[in-house]
């Protein structure tokens, strides 16, 4: 737990849709039994986006990645789709570089992040769920998720490329480390976004289901030709629509339990003293 494997399988920036990259990372490979992606986007928009800036952990390699795609100063927007330590791992030091990006948040993230958030409010832009955002040649919509672990989230359509980032939506874990959900099987890819969803949002179960129906609805019916987020392998043309009904069935799938302390218990037996 927490400690890194001697080596990181690494994964050069994937091109999911025209002028737009998955940024690749993740952990648990080499000290967990599976691997949890953590991923962010840049789209090179005619006025380039940033999509969430990862884990803190990851910084330099993560700069490294963002600004292999795009100058520094030619970065316009740096939207964050929620204040969790692994989509707003790298922001103060991403806006420190980028002098020209406005960092699209909302109020209450701004609240929630308190003194964590070092940029000064003349950069920030506030968009809720239904808004959009003009980066020049596409009008990006802001449409929530439907899993979600922070209230803040918000994720975002580009109505050029199809392209939806979910945030936490639609995550899976991964056997190993890959870029593409085709990569994995089947079965245990779908039961992992059930998993996650219920993990990530456990108040699915209290939701009434015609309610919560209606909130893939509009994920649906943006007809994505590419699922993006933060946990999940890039998720491509075939597999949308797998991804979409393993989310309306997870509120009511069966799920592991998550560890508790009888596991902590066995990991603990056998950690060096100190550790
Ligand atoms: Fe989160
Ligand atoms: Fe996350």
């Amino acid at each position: 737990m927490h400690t890194a494997p001697q080596t990181k399988t690494r994964f050069e920036p994937t091109r999911i849709a025209p002028e737009t990259f998955l940024i690749h990372d993740h952990q648990g490979e080499g000290t967990e039994p599976v691997s949890v992606a953590l991923n962010t986007m840049v789209i090179r928009a005619a006025e380039p986006v940033v999509v969430d800036t990862g884990m803190m952990e990851n910084r330099d390699q993560y700069l490294a990645d963002v600004f292999s795609l795009v100058e520094p100063e030619d970065i316009r927007w740096v939207f964050i789709s929620h204040d969790d330590v692994d989509h707003t791992g790298n922001l103060n030091a991403l806006m420190a570089a980028a002098p020209n990006a406005t960092l699209v948040i909302d109020w209450f993230m701004q609240e929630r992040m308190g003194a964590s958030l070092e940029v000064p409010a003349s950069r920030w832009r506030w968009v809720q769920d239904g808004d959009s955002l003009d980066v020049g040649d596409r009008t990006l919509r802001i449409v929530r998720p439907p899993v979600f672990d922070s209230g803040t989230t918000r994720g975002l359509f580009d109505p050029l490329t199809e392209v939806y980032w979910g945030s936490d939506a639609f995550a899976s874990p991964m056997a190993v480390p890959v870029r593409d959900v085709a990569e994995l099987d089947l079965v245990p890819w779908l039961e992992g976004i059930h998993v996650f969803a219920q993990y990530i949002s456990p108040w699915l179960q209290v939701v009434d289901d015609a309610k919560f129906q209606r909130t893939v609805d509009r994920i649906a019916d943006l007809q994505p030709q590419v699922l993006a987020g933060c946990h999940t392998p890039m998720i491509g043309r075939g597999h949308v629509a797998d991804a979409i009904a393993a989310t309306r069935i997870a509120p009511s799938a069966v799920v592991p339990p998550q560890p508790d302390q009888s596991v902590l218990d066995a990991i603990q037996s056998v950690l060096p003293a100190g550790a």
